[in-house]
């Protein structure tokens, strides 16, 4: 079944879109920079043709990742990106809750937004697409150089469209 159908009491991926843009505390950057997280891991995963499963993990996980991020800011005074994975996993745990993914999907989501800014020992496509997608948002973002992105797509980058968008969107 696709994320985007609705199910009997279970939020769509637009539901949970909606929801998290609607969370309490973040800048207009928080929500630009999901949304543009988002947009990226969705393309990338509908053009490695991921199953609708690993879409629908994919695409929350993009949503919720930085989902710590108001409370980091309080908290530390920053969004170290450490403290961000460690607080991210509860917050997101609770934000989910309900929402109708199944106990499987939801830890996974959990363990994706806990790791998004660790790139060693990358295990699972929708790991892998996470990462490509909050590298190109934040390079586009932060104007990375061109060596930083050659780096990246070089020793991170995995997946043929990850790899096709980077260049088209950074280095053409
Ligand atoms: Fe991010």
């Amino acid at each position: 079944m696709s994320c985007r159908e609705r199910r009997n009491g279970y939020m769509t991926i637009d539901d949970i879109l909606a929801k998290m843009i609607a969370y309490p505390e973040q800048s207009a950057h928080d929500i630009d920079h999901l949304l543009q997280v988002w947009t990226y891991a969705r393309t990338i995963g509908q053009m490695e043709h991921l199953d609708a499963d690993t879409q629908l993990i994919l695409e929350t996980a993009a949503i919720v990742h930085d989902i710590a991020c108001p409370l980091c800011r309080k908290k530390y005074g920053n969004t170290n990106g450490k403290k961000q994975e460690e607080e991210g996993m509860p917050l997101a745990r609770d934000f989910l809750t309900g929402c109708g993914l199944d106990g499987t999907a939801l830890e996974r989501v959990v363990y994706l937004v806990g790791h998004h800014h660790t790139f060693e020992g990358i295990e699972g496509i929708d790991w892998q697409i996470l990462v490509e997608a909050d590298y190109i948002a934040n390079a586009v973002e932060n104007e990375y150089s061109r060596e930083n992105v050659t780096n990246f797509i070089e020793r991170i980058m995995k997946t043929e469209s990850g790899i096709k968008l980077a260049n088209a969107v950074l280095l053409s």
